[in-house]
């Protein structure tokens, strides 16, 4: 248990050293004498199980520290106990009002404060297993839903004639993409993933269309391009999560131009999300450089200029950029 305490004066209060006392090995405390060491002591070791604070700390500054020791958590996920000298009902009432937990007398009861901390530690070890427990319930779901999920999308390249690795390449180079785009990495680790799902919808698309040598009547096209929707509709259901978020907007748009004359809804520009937007210029250019039922595979210098020309018509100028900037020949030999 790590207890983090601010107190002003030299010596520490008695009950707050019997009590530390008590607790023996069970708790390493950090002392600072003012909120600044304090905000120091968080930047550099993190959050405690408790912090407590000397009552004469609570003053002009305080808000600013509290902010700083709150900061991004507003639920405060440590408990916070301030020790007053005096009991004075309304200073009390505001020191609950900036967020603290628990409020204690300095005149108090040793035996009393000791079970004060234990018990505030307590519920807060607990708060966290839980929180841990749930979170680790939600990645097993979330990857159990994308492992299958992934499948169908294999199964649907597989009856796509590519030979292999198109998913693994537009979840390379799309994830690539995004972090030059300035994208977090845990964000992007996700759209790896998540632009792999891209053509789920095809899993619907009759495989004399899909395989089909020759060129596609009008109706045939009309049939593939409803994979965006199907595959939309195969996803939309599923739990809620980054990746899955990002698959839902992927599967919807990656067929959307960005002069409008794309599908399902001929969005343009900015309209189109900036992920499918990303996945769009990968996927095209993989498609190209692939053996297809109905074509043989460009050569990579070709590829290129298809992207180039293409620029302000099907694709964002500024993410053919980027990819051209990126893209390594030897990938797809
Ligand atoms: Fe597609
Ligand atoms: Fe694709």
């Amino acid at each position: 248990m790590i207890i983090y305490i601010v107190n002003a004066s030299p010596a520490l209060t008695p009950c707050l050293e019997s009590a530390l006392l008590k607790l023996g090995n069970e708790v390493h405390a950090e002392i600072v004498s003012n909120n600044s060491d304090l905000v120091l002591l968080f930047n550099e070791q993190g959050k405690p199980d408790l912090l407590v604070i000397d009552d004469t700390l609570l003053t002009a500054d305080a808000s600013d520290m509290l902010r700083t020791v709150f900061d991004g958590d507003e639920d405060c996920s440590f408990p916070v106990i301030v020790l007053f000298d005096l009991f004075n009902p309304n200073v009390f009432a505001a020191a609950y009002r900036l967020g603290i937990h628990d409020v204690i007398l300095t005149s108090a009861d040793p035996e009393r404060f000791f079970n004060k901390i234990r018990n505030l530690v307590f519920v807060h070890q607990k708060i966290i297993h839980l929180e841990n427990t749930i979170e680790n319930l939600n990645k097993k779901m979330s990857s159990m839903q994308y492992e299958d999920i992934l499948g169908m999308c294999r199964m649907a390249e597989a009856r796509d004639g590519f030979l292999g690795g198109h998913l693994d390449r537009v979840g390379h180079y799309s994830a690539k993409i995004a972090k030059n785009m300035g994208i977090g990495d845990h964000e992007c680790m996700m759209f790896n993933c998540a632009s792999k799902l891209h053509d789920i919808g095809k899993v619907g698309i009759p495989d004399h269309i899909l395989n089909k040598p020759g060129k596609l009547t009008q109706e045939e096209f009309e049939t593939v391009k409803t994979h965006s929707v199907r595959g939309f509709e195969i996803v939309r259901g599923c739990q809620q999560n980054v990746l899955l978020d990002q698959a839902k907007e992927v599967i919807l748009y990656h067929h959307e131009s960005w002069d409008g004359s794309g599908y399902p809804y001929g969005l343009r520009g900015d309209e189109i999300p900036p992920l499918a937007r990303i996945v769009k210029v990968v996927d095209v250019f993989d498609a190209l450089m692939s053996k297809r039922a109905y074509k043989e595979p460009w050569d990579f210098d070709t590829a290129v200029d298809y992207l180039r020309k293409n620029c302000n018509v099907q694709f964002e100028p500024a993410i053919v950029d980027i990819f051209l900037g990126l893209v390594s020949k030897s990938d797809f030999d």
